[in-house]
């Protein structure tokens, strides 16, 4: 049965870091996948993070099932960061939030609930956006389809573009954002263009679903939430794909959540009975680990305050490589201006290499950077593998 298999082209991103893996050149530099390394180019465990495990492991006392949806208290703290503690969505209850494997969990888990009730609404997506947000939704047996983002020369944001595009986009179908940290691009509209974009979903009648997988990389907790907030302001229906992957350090232990805005406590409860079965027929519950983790430290005052300030701690690293990097690429090739990696928020920009140069880089240099667009994840340069990374790249360009 399975000799007439073929055989499937590696993932875009993941493909890459197993790539990188398997280099055998001690000076190889991995700009790929989207994971944070710290200045001696580790991806260390936070401290607020084993502090809270300690406590956890000494505390657990059974590794029993968690409810489909997950830890209450994780769901709790969760809406908190998303919309702020004493939210009317918050206190009004007409929010609930299911702990999933990540934010990948989180967003199959919407797309199969969207699937099964509205199975006609199509998804629309950023153009560029993170490579397995198409493929996700059409696993889930969605049509999806793309609003226009980027402007013409890679840079910015065409804004008239992206209002023109979703303009277009018939009510009830589903339009899915970037809430801060646009993957792949960096590019992320002016809270001033996030009221408008609200103003537009609401006008259209749209769904959004807000992909929060940076929250605090872009420029703090709660300044990364003013796209979301702004769409809430317009008492539209939401969902949010959240991940901690990235702001917790918990790459490996899967922790994401789905959170659905309802216009009602009444319709939020039914829909979380919808979104249970959905999850139930996908992995059946949670992973308890990650979960207990993030809540043990957003429920601590001292952790919560030590994760904050390790999370500013890697959001001005980045900072500091974009414009080290920028500072470098002007000595080489002053007549390239990278200036505009400046602005772009959290761990990636599109760097406007070729597929060419990408394949040479990786080919001659052993530099990974991810292709259509060239990709660069900014939180994979350091200070020591600057020189080389910069060398590089203005030998290919
Ligand atoms: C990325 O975009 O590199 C990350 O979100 C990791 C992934 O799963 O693709």
């Amino acid at each position: 049965m399975f000799d007439s298999l073929p055989l499937a082209p590696p993932d875009s991103i993941l493909g890459l870091g197993e790539a990188f893996k398997k280099d055998p050149n001690p000076n190889k530099i991995n700009l790929s996948v989207g994971v944070y390394k710290d200045e001696q180019g580790n991806t260390p465990v936070l401290a607020s993070i084993k502090e809270a495990e300690r406590r956890l492991l000494e505390a657990e006392k059974s590794k029993g099932y968690l409810a489909i949806e997950g830890l209450a208290d994780y769901g709790s703290q969760v809406q908190a960061m998303l919309f702020g503690k004493s939210h009317e969505i918050v206190t009004s209850k007409r929010a609930i939030t299911a702990q999933t494997p990540g934010g990948t969990g989180s967003l199959r888990v919407a797309g199969d609930f969207l699937r099964k009730h509205f199975p006609m609404a199509k998804v629309w997506v950023s153009k560029p956006t993170w490579a397995n947000h198409t493929a996700i939704f059409a696993a889930a047996g969605l049509q999806t389809d793309v609003y226009t983002y980027i402007a013409a020369n890679g840079q910015g944001l065409d804004f008239d573009g992206l209002i023109a595009s979703l303009e277009k986009i018939p009510a009830g179908d589903v339009v899915l954002l970037h809430a801060c940290c646009h993957n792949p691009t960096g590019i992320d509209p002016t809270p001033e263009q996030w009221k408008k974009i609200a103003a537009v979903v609401k006008s259209r009648g749209l769904l959004p679903i807000v992909d929060f997988a940076y929250q605090g990389f872009g420029d703090g907790l709660e300044e990364d939430a003013v796209g979301l907030r702004e769409i809430v302001a317009q008492g539209v229906e939401v969902l949010v794909c959240s991940s901690f992957s990235k702001n917790f350090g918990l790459y490996g232990e899967r922790v994401g959540a789905l959170t659905l805005v309802a216009n009602s406590a009444e319709a939020a409860e039914r829909a979380l009975s919808q979104v249970r079965i959905s999850i139930r027929t996908n992995y059946s519950n949670p992973p308890t680990h990650g979960g207990a983790l993030v809540a043990a430290v957003l429920n601590d005052a001292a952790l919560r305050q030590q994760w904050e300030e390790e999370l500013a701690a890697m959001r001005t690293r980045i900072h500091k490589m974009r414009h080290l990097f920028v500072a470098e690429m002007k000595k080489l090739r002053p007549e390239k201006d990278f200036s505009f990696l400046i602005n772009q928020k959290g761990m990636f920009s599109y760097s406007g290499l070729t597929n060419l140069q990408v394949d040479e880089l990786r080919t001659k240099y052993a530099v990974y950077v991810v292709g259509n667009g060239g990709r660069i994840n900014v939180a994979g340069m350091t200070e020591q593998n600057m020189p080389a990374l910069t060398k590089a790249i203005a030998a290919v360009l």
